[in-house]
């Protein structure tokens, strides 16, 4: 692919467009949409984890002021599964249908759902409805401990992994374990659902990643053809993969919406968003390192067990890094599935590869420490300088470049290895390190330009912006290839009636849309020079081609014309372009990856047993960054989530009754603005242009990766112990 020319816009630090919108409260999230004759739906959660559902006592409930309607299994329609398949595009997070039967799989799993006039009249009902249960023993809970427990689900092997190690002259036999995270976006799960007429047209406001798997999936489960629903998701308070696709709180408000004849939405509350939306699961990995004296890996084995819920079989690829990692012949990776009486877990970001590289760069550190080598040594002694799962080399790796780069900025060298070596008044300074990947995939797109007469430019796609700054990148992209100032521009985004946009997950949007976006503007560009060359136009009788763009007009023979003169002579509004991209053949020929170090600083202070992250640098090799300000964000906040994950973060079920006993933000910690230290983020600039013609590979999920080990590798050096079981609460150091 050729590249663009010199970065102007695109690669410039800009500003959010939407940041005015959703400052002074205009940007319509769909917690915040309102329609006329509109009903609040409240669900209720089941108490016990695992059992029956015998009786729902509802009269105290409907006898509640306000109260429309209380929907259950005795009372719901009869709805469709959807099949759930990524490939047909209708994937969804519980495939099991809401008040399907009697039966109970978790704690939390709605038993009804009551709809009222108001939010806090159906809130209150809620409390009032009664249910009996037939609770079942044999509650599962928390991951086994035998490392062939559970569900063989995948496995990977090269060369002779077993053997090697049995032969290594070294070797480290290590298991760690995490908690399961809460994704706690910002906006929690909503859903307003309309069935308009006069055709009952259903249409769904949604706080989703992935409007056209919502749509698809709506459409199965009513038995509806895809062109009677609509899904909206214009604005998004975050989403960290639990807004991927659809969970069971939209199917109700959806038949419920249907079944009174009025809008409903439901707005889930803080608990039961973190019950019943999904979660990062519980990992046990067990990683074994066989290693020459130098240093030199000759076997890794990554073993991983994952939970997954009775109802749904959600598979956390651990191990998915492992064998691109690091240049080693013998490579094994095993993953293993458990059913537990949880909610059903999903992806959360860097889902599998975050939690993997936990384990695997902390027994890297491990293995510096059992050689007596420097932990940056000993990655760059392993240096994959092209993809050993593949054999491919590297569409463009720079990770040599983000270790040595963030080493030198962070001041390793004067780093004293020793344990507690390093002091400051009370404090004990612990220095760690790792490094960070993702992979970098791209996904069909398709868009559509409209260059105005009034002078502006409407960028449409389906696609949905999480709070990444996709509307602004859409822009950057249009005024890059037209000239148009950004102010001129107008990007739509998170609705099925515009053209096909992918989800808005695994690091992808930016390299998927640009391009169809790009596509769409030539094809615009190239309709208004049609247009002009014709009789009558302000280019009449010239060759389309050759007619130049610039600064929003089009030049020629010495003369230039605005878009805006050219459309109005013809007596035109506007000229239309579509477009679409999707991945090539480039994976026959490259492997594409993000790459990263994080080198973070903690200080311990025994006395009063205080842990701190107190610095943080991470050099960050992503391709070419669109808008530097933007990526850095995605940077730095998922460096924060990083810090959440190494040292307060962890969901806790109670192990005698599997009932998840931290479902609140008082309870459930996540880092907040004094845990969080200077965060200093290189990106670096090598734009890879086998990925697309900008060079970008995507920013979301490589910032969190990596960042777990770096702080367990610091508390090491600062306390002398390996602390394998995330989150490091001060407890574990006591
Ligand atoms: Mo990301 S876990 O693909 O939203």
């Amino acid at each position: 692919m050729s590249p663009t020319p010199e970065p102007h816009v695109v690669g410039r630090r800009t500003p959010r467009i939407d940041g005015e919108d959703k400052l002074t409260g205009r940007a319509d999230y769909t917690v915040d949409h309102r329609l006329e004759g509109m009903l609040h739906g409240y669900p209720v959660p089941a108490s016990i984890a695992h059992g029956t559902l015998e009786s729902l006592t509802l009269d105290a409930a409907r006898a509640m002021p306000g109260v429309v309607d209380i929907l259950h299994h005795g009372h719901f329609p009869d709805l469709h599964r959807s099949p759930n398949s990524m490939r047909q595009g209708d994937a969804v997070s519980e495939v099991r249908l809401p008040f399907e039967d009697d039966r109970i799989h978790y704690h939390g799993q709605y038993i009804a759902l009551v709809v009222a006039e108001t939010l806090e009249q159906a809130r209150a009902a809620a409390f009032r409805v009664e249910a009996r249960y037939h609770r079942e023993a044999g509650v599962v809970t928390g991951l086994a401990t035998g490392d062939d427990e559970g569900e063989a689900v995948r496995h990977y092997t090269r060369g002779e992994p077993e053997l090697a190690f049995g032969l290594a002259p070294v070797i480290l036999d290590r298991t760690y374990t995490m908690a399961p995270e809460s994704h706690v976006p910002l906006e929690p799960h909503a859903t307003l659902a309309e069935w308009r007429e006069p055709d009952r047209r259903l249409v769904v406001h949604e706080s989703t990643q992935g409007v056209f798997y919502q749509r698809n999936a709506l459409a199965r489960i009513f038995d509806l053809p895809i062109e009677r629903v609509e899904v909206i998701s214009h604005y998004i308070g975050s989403g960290f993969g639990n807004k991927l696709f659809m969970w069971p709180h939209a199917v109700a408000t959806a038949a419920a919406a249907r079944l009174l004849g009025r809008p409903v939405r439901t707005v889930l509350p803080r608990q039961l968003d973190m019950m019943t939306t999904g979660h990062r699961p519980a990992s046990r990995q067990r990683i074994r390192l066989g290693a020459e004296r130098d240093g030199s890996l000759v076997s890794i084995q990554h073993d991983s067990l994952t939970a997954t819920s009775m109802v749904d079989r959600y598979i956390d690829a651990c191990g998915g890094a492992t064998p691109s990692a690091y240049a080693c012949d013998s490579v094994a990776v095993h993953q293993r599935l458990q059913r537990v009486h949880h909610g059903t877990p999903c992806p959360m970001r860097a889902p599998g590869e975050a939690s993997g590289l936990f384990a695997l760069e902390s027994a890297i550190d491990e293995l510096a420490v059992a050689l007596d080598m420097d932990p940056l040594a000993l990655r760059l002694k392993n240096y994959a300088d092209q993809d050993p799962r593949s054999g491919l080399p590297w569409s463009s790796k720079h990770l040599d470049r983000c270790l040595e780069g963030a080493a030198e900025r962070f001041g390793w060298a004067t780093r004293d290895p020793g344990i507690g070596a390093m002091r400051d008044g009370d404090e004990i300074i612990g220095q760690g390190m790792a490094a960070a990947t993702w992979f970098a995939g791209r996904q069909p797109c398709a868009a559509r330009v409209t260059l105005r007469a009034d002078g502006s430019v409407l960028a449409a796609c389906g696609t949905q912006d999480i709070g990444t700054g996709t509307y602004t990148i859409v822009a950057q992209t249009v005024a890059e290839l037209t000239g148009v100032p950004m102010a001129r521009i107008e990007v739509r985004l998170g609705d099925t009636e515009l053209p096909a946009g992918p989800l808005s997950g695994g690091s992808m949007t930016t390299a998927s849309t640009l391009p169809a976006v790009a596509a769409a503007t030539r094809d615009a560009l190239a309709a208004l020079k049609a247009e002009a060359t014709r009789a009558g136009g302000d280019f009449a009788g010239l060759d389309p081609a050759s007619l130049a763009v610039e600064a929003g007009a089009l030049v020629a023979d010495g003369r230039r014309a605005d878009f805006a003169e050219i459309l109005a002579r013809l007596g035109r509004s506007d000229v239309t372009g579509e477009g679409s991209a999707a991945p090539g053949d480039e994976r026959r020929e490259y492997s594409f990856r993000s790459f990263g170090a994080h080198f973070v600083e903690v200080r311990w202070d025994p006395g009063i047993s205080r842990l701190r992250v107190a610095r943080v640098v991470s050099h960050i090799d992503i391709g070419r960054a669109i808008n530097p300000v933007a990526a850095r964000n995605q940077v730095e906040g998922a460096i924060v989530m990083g810090l959440g994950m190494a040292l307060l973060e962890g969901l806790v079920h109670d192990p005698r009754d599997a009932r998840l006993v931290n479902a609140n933000l008082a309870d459930y910690r996540i880092p907040v603005h004094a845990d969080v230290p200077e965060i200093d983020v290189e990106l670096l600039d090598y734009p890879d242009y086998r990925f697309n013609e900008f060079g970008a590979r995507g920013v979301g999920e490589i910032g969190l990766t990596g960042v777990a080990p770096a702080i367990a590798n610091a508390v090491y050096h600062a306390t002398g112990r390996r602390l394998r079981d995330l989150p490091i609460t001060v407890e574990k150091l006591l």
